[in-house]
């Protein structure tokens, strides 16, 4: 007990000295911990409700979901997040590791975790040229072999997880808006587009069905071309429900034309959502980047807002804790809403204050 006594007193003299010398203080330029905190106490899926969307949801995966049950906690509650995303638990290397061979332990636990929450799942994704097992990116598969595997993927998968939004098709062009090299491209063609959408509305006719990308989200050859696919895709009865506008930003550089792209999308008769929001900086953070921050959450939010047929908006993980982005862009990061001890930063209050724009 004694032992007890003197560690605890030892830890808590460690935190005062954390706390009052290693903290930047108030004024200096960098953040300190008061400054760091949102203020509002209004819930983001009960404010995305009240201005008319369907939800505001999370991605998640199910490492975090094991292994960390504040973070579980918090996503759970449908007050916060009426929707939830799997990061990777869907994908085709998730799913279907060896041909015909279909495992959906981690995707059926992310569903059970949205059902006993009362969420709503966005399903991601089932054709994409990243993450595929090099049974398919290396087959050597000819058209009609490749044709009849994607299809029976797309089915499979779909079948199994019906009732969901599905990200169908993803990221299938390049930046200049050609169509993106991967091997279904390759192999298939265009018409490869064509084929997963109409496996996907044969597994399911109640799923909505998606093409996602990122740089369609203001002006530019790229929506544009998303824009021609989708019109192009409707004048022959190809199905098709909504655009996903992923909308993986940099800080500062949320496009001004992000409302009226989505206007010029949802004019082609199809839905829009943001489906994996997060806003980068570069290290380390200051009052001014997050404030920057926050009013880049807030015109992301707004837009969608503003604009009916935009269903809602995900952000792609929650928390700083978990983000994708420090392992893929060296230096930057923070891009979440939540800071990695899971406490709500300003930009939280953005996406308050844009539900109620
Ligand atoms: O599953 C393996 C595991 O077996 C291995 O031990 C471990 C070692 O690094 O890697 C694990 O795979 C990782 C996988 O996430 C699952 O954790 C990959 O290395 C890693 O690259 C992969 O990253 C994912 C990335 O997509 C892959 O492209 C990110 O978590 C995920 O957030 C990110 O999500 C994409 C969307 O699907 C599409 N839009 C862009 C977005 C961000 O890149």
């Amino acid at each position: 007990m004694k032992v007890f006594v003197v560690h605890s007193t030892f830890v808590s003299l460690l935190a005062w000295i954390t706390l009052t010398f290693a903290l930047p203080q108030a004024g200096s330029g960098t953040v300190t911990a008061k400054a760091r905190a949102a203020t509002s106490t209004a819930r983001s899926n009960t404010a995305a409700k009240a201005a008319g969307k369907l939800y505001f949801g999370s991605a998640t995966d199910n490492p975090f979901l094991d292994e960390d049950a504040t973070y579980k906690a918090i996503l759970s509650d449908n007050t916060l997040f009426g929707q939830l995303s799997p990061e990777n638990a869907m994908k085709w290397d998730a799913t279907e590791p060896e041909q015909g061979v279909f495992t959906f332990t981690n995707g059926d636990v992310i569903v059970a975790l949205a059902q006993a929450n009362g969420q709503i799942m966005r399903g991601h994704n089932t054709v994409w040229g990243s993450q595929l097992p090099s049974w398919v990116s290396d087959s050597g598969f000819d058209n009609a072999t490749l044709i009849s595997v994607m299809q029976n993927h797309v089915s499979t998968v779909i079948g199994h997880y019906k009732g969901q939004i599905w990200d169908v098709v993803n990221e299938p062009f390049n930046d200049d808006g050609t169509l993106a090299s991967n091997v279904f491209f390759e192999t298939i063609g265009p018409t490869y587009i064509d084929l997963a959408l109409q496996a996907a509305r044969a597994a399911d006719p109640d799923a909505k069905l998606y093409i996602n990308d990122f740089n369609i989200e203001g002006e530019g050859v790229k929506a544009t071309a998303m824009a021609n696919l989708v019109s192009d895709l409707k004048s022959r009865g190809i199905p098709i429900d909504g655009i996903g506008l992923e909308s993986h930003f940099i800080l500062g550089e949320v496009p001004t034309t992000l409302q009226a792209q989505m206007e010029a999308f949802t004019a082609l008769g199809v839905e829009v959502a943001v489906t994996e929001l997060d806003i980068r900086m570069t290290l380390p953070e200051t009052d001014a980047l997050l404030a920057q921050q926050q009013t880049d959450f807030q015109n992301v939010v707004s837009a969608c807002t503003a604009v009916a047929d935009c269903v809602g908006v995900t952000v792609w993980e929650y928390t700083d804790k978990y983000s994708w982005v420090p392992s893929t862009f060296a230096g930057q990061g923070d891009a979440d809403p939540w800071d990695e001890n899971l406490e709500m930063k300003p930009a939280y209050d953005g996406i308050i204050a844009g539900f109620s724009s």
